[in-house]
């Protein structure tokens, strides 16, 4: 490992900021970039431009995957980076595009260098990772390692109503490569911790060995909606307070399974949501996430339980749907253990640790041996605008993951 290559941090910050740019949030420094709008296809456009302008080989499949694939020495499956470039609607400017953009500034470096590695090298990008406009998360990998066939994700229907498959054919990114995808030599993803860890313990990089398993459902409790003036207490079917104790419930049960176990309520909706009237139907989402997957089974149990309970006792009747379910995924030791080497032998802290966050690598680990790099974030703050990164810690994960990935090319 010549440990003298390294990245230029003033060009990959440069691109983070271009791209940051579009369905910029005013006064922030955070985007908004839902999967398959206008903003998503912007930023497509211009990552597809700058791979492009390396000379990349591009191809687009039919969920709208971008991978862009530079020459090696030897034919063969790509030792490939990559992660996503849409955003949740109040996203940093870190999240995903990071391992992205990263991943062009290796290009960018490998070939200033004049280096031709053995395997050729691959940067993609993953349709709707974030899953915050269509469910699930990580559908676009997800359909590349062929977990879901490509006909069932083309129906999804998102928040707004829209359809997967109707925007893709909108923004001109159903593209023709075949699904599922090949399979890489190798995978590994950059991304910014997204949590305090590496921050509070004052270590430079993650050597990401994991990532924890994820329960999403979607609830929809139906009452009898009323006068909230002449309705006495006792003859109410009131949605609006199974949806509110189930809130309650779900911290009250990640505190009692204690760490890693969490719980979140992050939409919710009443209707006909007036001032005085008892509602009809509250519709609500649970997210629910623990490393070990038996704990998870167990959080999911005790929910749907309590949530069932709770809406007889109401007299209102409840329907379920699950938006997203994957089991804990543990990466290949021997590309964590290559990550922990590197970062340590470029003079960096570094530990091993499992992801809180779902990312496009814990689908990819289906197919090939994957591992991931971590960054510290300041604050432990993402799915924020104020989400940050220091521009040495960003070149300290790029340079980690340029010589992984140079590595596993070149053994
Ligand atoms: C996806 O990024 C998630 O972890 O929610
Ligand atoms: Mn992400
Ligand atoms: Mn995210």
């Amino acid at each position: 490992m010549d440990s003298t290559l390294s990245i230029d941090i003033a060009r990959l910050s440069a691109r983070l900021a271009d791209l940051a740019a579009i369905g910029a949030i005013e006064g922030t420094e955070g985007c908004a970039r839902l999967a398959l709008t206008d903003e998503d296809k912007a930023g497509r456009d211009l990552v597809v431009t700058w791979m492009r302008d390396l000379g990349l080989d591009v191809t687009i499949d039919g969920i709208g995957n971008v991978v862009g694939v530079m020459a090696g020495a030897n034919d063969g499956p790509p030792v490939m980076c990559g992660s996503h470039i849409d955003t949740v609607r109040t996203g940093g400017r870190y999240d995903g595009n990071l391992g992205v953009l990263a991943g062009l500034e290796i290009i960018e470096t490998v070939q200033a260098a004049g280096i031709t590695p053995l395997r050729p090298l691959a940067v993609a990008f993953f349709t709707d990772e974030e899953g915050a406009r269509f469910p699930p998360d990580m559908l676009g990998s997800l359909v590349y390692v062929g977990g879901m066939p490509l006909e069932e994700a083309l129906d999804i229907e998102g928040i707004d109503g829209a359809i997967v498959g109707d925007e893709l054919e909108r923004i001109g990114y159903a593209g023709p490569a075949p699904l599922p995808g090949p399979a890489p030599h190798a995978f590994v993803e950059l991304h910014v911790e997204q949590g305090p860890v590496l921050e509070q313990e004052g270590v430079t990089v993650g050597a990401v060995d994991g990532v924890q398993g994820i329960s999403w459902t979607e609830v929809i409790v139906t009452g009898q909606s009323n006068h909230a003036g002449t309705t006495p207490m006792s003859l109410r079917k009131d949605p609006g307070y199974v949806a509110a104790a189930c809130v309650a419930f779900v911290r009250e049960l990640a505190l009692e399974l204690g760490h890693p176990q969490v719980g979140t309520v992050g939409r919710i909706e009443f209707h006909p949501n007036l001032v005085n009237v008892v509602p009809a139907s509250a519709s609500f989402t649970v997210d629910i996430r623990n490393t070990d997957e038996a704990l998870l089974q167990e959080a999911e149990r005790r929910f749907d339980e309590f949530l069932r309970a709770t809406a007889e006792a109401e007299g209102c009747t409840v329907e379920t749907r699950v938006l997203a379910r994957f089991e804990p995924v543990i990466f290949d030791p021997a590309v964590v253990d290559l990550v922990e080497r590197t970062a340590a032998e470029l003079g960096h802290t570094v530990k091993r640790m499992p992801s809180g966050a779902g990312h496009d690598a814990q689908m990819l680990a289906r197919v090939c041996p994957t591992a991931m790099v971590f960054t510290p974030s300041r604050d432990g703050i993402s799915h924020n605008p104020a989400e940050y990164t220091s521009p040495s810690d960003l070149e300290a994960g790029t340079n980690v993951l340029l010589h992984t990935m140079l590595q596993l090319a070149n053994s």
